[in-house]
């Protein structure tokens, strides 16, 4: 069984006492793309903590039981980060963000209350896939925060860096517990598809929310979005259709680099 290397640390974050709207300058579809992903993030890790514990009675490699400690340490953290200071300063900002959320909330409540511990893992190993993507883009290719300051860039760093970190902890254990390929296939493809929904529908909200007039700027930044998104698309195809490979394992793509530099960088801010 590969383990994975994991470090606790206590965020120490000197954080602002309040976030302006437009923390992402310049472009509010960047903007609202991180806000809606602050808003998911925090409801999808208690998901996430709730299917480890419910499968980790079956562990028998010491390990890997160590690893899943480790892995709901980190998630607790990074639910606390968003929910308690990022998603408490969008609230600040004027934005109903508790409004926003609640459907995807009781979506996820239903589904920690009715299904099995097997599928709320294949589910919790397949978003692990998807946020593994979305951190190594964000830790490889600048232009995700481009037009971010430091201190906002720091919560996305430490965040970014701890999900490769324990990329692979959620799969092991589905592999512990001989969770099969179809089940973990079926559910990436379900997984991916809320994921699509919830964060334009967010994203949608947010804009409506700033009454945003439909301008030559609006267009402009719309226009860079998306192209950034094209841009980005080969690489991150490359690595989601590489999950439906049935030897598929989260350590074939090679992120010691990205993570060893990244440590370093979140050294200076996190103990
Ligand atoms: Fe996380
Ligand atoms: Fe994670």
């Amino acid at each position: 069984m590969e383990t994975t290397h994991l470090q606790e640390k206590r965020v120490l974050i000197k954080k602002p006492s309040s976030m302006p709207k437009n923390w992402w300058k310049q472009n509010r579809f960047f903007n609202h793309f991180f806000n809606s992903l602050s808003l998911l993030l925090p409801v999808g890790e208690l998901f996430f903590i709730k299917s480890m514990k419910l499968n980790q009675e079956s562990i028998k490699c010491l390990d890997l039981k160590k690893s899943v400690k480790h892995f709901i340490y980190q998630e607790t953290k990074h639910f606390q980060e968003h929910d308690l200071w990022f998603n408490r300063n969008l609230k600040e900002s004027g934005y109903s963000v508790d409004r926003l959320i609640y459907p995807f909330k009781v979506f996820m409540e239903l589904g920690n209350k009715y299904l099995s511990p097997r599928f709320a893992l294949a589910l919790t190993v397949a978003s692990e896939h998807l946020t593994t993507i979305l951190a190594r883009h964000i830790l490889r290719d600048v232009k995700w925060l481009e037009g971010v300051s430091f201190e906002y860039k720091k919560i996305w760093y430490y965040h970014a860096l701890e999900e490769l970190e324990h990329k692979s902890v959620a799969f092991n254990l589905y592999k512990e517990i001989d969770g099969p390929f179809w089940l973990r296939a079926y559910s990436f493809i379900q997984v991916s598809m809320v994921f699509l929904i919830v964060i334009f529908q967010l994203m949608f909200c947010f804009l409506w929310s700033d009454k945003s007039n439909v301008s030559l700027k609006f267009f402009k930044e719309l226009l860079c979005f998306s192209a950034h998104l094209i841009k980005s698309s080969p690489l991150f195809f490359k690595s989601y259709f590489y999950y439906f490979r049935p030897s598929f394992h989260p350590n074939d793509e090679d992120d010691s680099e990205l993570v060893a530099v990244y440590r370093e960088k979140v050294k200076t801010f996190c103990f």
